[in-house]
């Protein structure tokens, strides 16, 4: 008898992590048998964690904060969008022996944007709030959607500067503090920041929205984040939550895995409720 394929992932904290769920619905959709679970590794314990769920029989893991720079590291071949984003989400083993890195947090991220939320990136000014992992992780494929420009601003500004210099090749970038943002009117303000998770909103000035701007928090939870209320007051005509992006991520994840993509508006739907 063959065994169940097994994939998991991998991060510190994880139990709250809803990717078991939303794998489990994938699989169950597509007729294809797996088992998924979440595993919490300690700090320091990373690779060894990764040999030995390859041990027992994994295929292949998501890995989350703070562990993506480390994935990244073991991969032995990553995509041109998981070099760039300097970290990986997604670890595919494979028969050879070597282990793959991919990072489909960006590609989630626009299909979100693009599809589930009709907003076109294409010809659009674009605020992206926050320059860490996260941030790091999406610029790629938003540049790649060909917007006017996309402009990076960070509390510590010489972050947004970094950002902006290593990606500026790919498309009109720009950069600053949060304090010093020109251009009054985005079309689309993401916030790519921690802030939320503390209950904060970054500093910014309450007229950033164009007319019919998109707001976008990539955090999530079950009621609107402090960003979303914040930007509602503020003027911009739409807002969401970063659900759809954790979706779509893993959608993009089991593309990698399974070759096949999953329908996601269901499990956005299930997860909502
Ligand atoms: N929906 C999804 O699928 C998905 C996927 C990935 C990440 N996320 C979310 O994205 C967010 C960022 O994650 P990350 O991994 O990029 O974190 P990170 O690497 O630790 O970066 C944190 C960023 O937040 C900024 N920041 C923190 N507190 C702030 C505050 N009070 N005011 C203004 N800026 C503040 C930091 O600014 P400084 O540089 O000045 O410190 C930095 O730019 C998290 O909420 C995470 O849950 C969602």
């Amino acid at each position: 008898m063959s065994e169940i394929p097994k994939y998991a992932v991998m991060g510190n904290p994880v139990s709250h992590s809803k990717s078991p769920l939303i794998h489990s619905l994938f699989a169950e959709q597509c007729g294809i048998e797996l088992e998924y679970r979440a595993i919490h590794v300690n700090e320091g314990s990373f690779e060894a964690a990764v040999r030995q769920f390859r041990v027992i029989g994994g295929k292949g893991l998501n890995i989350t904060v703070p562990f993506k720079l480390e994935a990244w590291q073991l991969a032995d071949r990553r995509s041109k969008r998981a070099e760039l984003a300097g970290a990986v989400n997604t670890l595919k083993f494979l028969d050879s022996g070597k282990i793959y890195g991919e990072n489909t947090d960006g590609q989630g991220m626009l299909q979100d944007i693009v599809v589930n939320l009709g907003k076109a990136v294409k010809q659009a000014k674009v605020l992206v709030v926050g320059a860490g992992g996260a941030v790091r992780g999406v610029l790629g494929p938003l540049l790649e959607a060909e917007p006017a420009i996309v402009h990076i601003a960070n509390r510590t500004a010489a972050k947004a500067h970094e950002l902006a210099a290593v990606f500026s090749g790919f498309g009109p970038c720009t950069a600053s503090g949060l304090g010093d943002i020109r251009s009054a009117a985005y079309d689309i303000v993401i916030n790519g920041t921690a802030a939320s998770l503390q209950g904060n909103v970054p500093d910014l000035p309450g007229s950033i929205f164009a007319d019919g701007a998109l707001a976008y928090d990539m955090m999530y939870g079950s009621e609107p984040t402090t960003f979303l209320v914040w930007a509602d007051n503020a003027g911009a005509a739409h807002c969401s939550d970063g659900l759809g992006m954790l979706v779509e991520q893993a959608a993009e994840s089991f593309v990698v895995w399974h070759g096949v993509r999953p329908q996601t508006e269901a499990v956005i739907q299930q997860l909502r409720q």
